[in-house]
């Protein structure tokens, strides 16, 4: 197979909502989940986000852990995985914590659409640039792309557009959800699985794999899906 494993995860409410409808990345994760997350990212080669959550989030996209971090030097890789970013205009600051914060290697998938300017400054910052003349990003190349850079392990951290497409096209193994006890509401507000939508006859089947009920109220769902 010509792409990484692709694993998916996510923080949810009970009501599916991924943000509330400010989309200011609500904090969703209890602190036991987001050491959970820490060693998954921990386990991966690259970390990969979409453009709005990249712009609007700005994400410092690294193992958090100095512990894990040291593990994966003692395993001669790099103290951080890969920084990946799909998005169809860049527009990073020079001084964002995606491209500040690590040290780690960073990708940025993009179109035609991003300025020679920001072209610059992401060549400057040694930043691997893939700029396709396209009005999306295509998602298969992408994958493509950074198995040849010896990608094996990919971790999608959303948002919702992202997530559905890359599901869409056949392109996730596996799908973690932490379920937080709580409900956000509000029928703008982003789901883990966004993008046009299917209809009923297409819907993508998963297969639970596992289920943890955990004392801070929250569930833990794993899912997989054919190749
Ligand atoms: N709770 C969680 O686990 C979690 C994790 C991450 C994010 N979030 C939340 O998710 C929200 C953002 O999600 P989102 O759905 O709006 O955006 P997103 O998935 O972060 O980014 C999607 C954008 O990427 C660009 N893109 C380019 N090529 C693409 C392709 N082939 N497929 C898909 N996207 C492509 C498009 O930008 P253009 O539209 O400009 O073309 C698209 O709108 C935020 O509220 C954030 O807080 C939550």
């Amino acid at each position: 197979m010509n792409r990484p494993f692709v694993f998916i995860n996510i923080a949810m409410t009970v009501d599916g909502k991924i943000d509330t409808f400010e989309r200011r990345g609500a904090a969703i994760s209890s602190q036991r989940d987001k050491e959970r997350v820490d060693r998954l990212r921990a386990s991966a080669d690259a970390l990969m986000v979409g453009g709005k959550t990249l712009l609007g989030e700005d994400p410092k996209l690294t193992v958090k852990s100095e512990a894990l971090r040291a593990e994966r030097v003692a395993q001669g890789r790099s103290p951080n995985p890969v920084k990946v970013g799909i998005v169809t205009e860049a527009n990073l600051k020079a001084d964002s914590n995606f491209l500040n914060t690590g040290p780690a290697e960073i990708v940025i998938f993009t179109t035609r659409r991003t300025s020679k300017e920001q072209l610059s400054l992401l060549k400057a910052r040694h930043v691997h640039v893939y700029a396709a003349e396209a009005e999306k990003v295509d998602l298969q190349h992408a994958l493509a792309v950074l198995k040849g850079m010896g990608v094996e392990r990919l971790m999608v951290e959303g948002g919702g557009t992202l997530n559905f497409e890359l599901m869409r096209l056949g392109l996730v193994d596996e799908l973690t959800a932490y379920v937080a006890p709580l409900i956000f509401g509000g029928a703008s507000a982003p789901t883990m699985a966004a993008g046009s939508g299917l209809e009923r006859n297409a819907a993508i089947p998963a297969k639970l794999i596992n289920v943890e009920k955990w004392d801070d109220g929250g569930v833990l769902l794993k899912y997989h899906f054919t190749r």
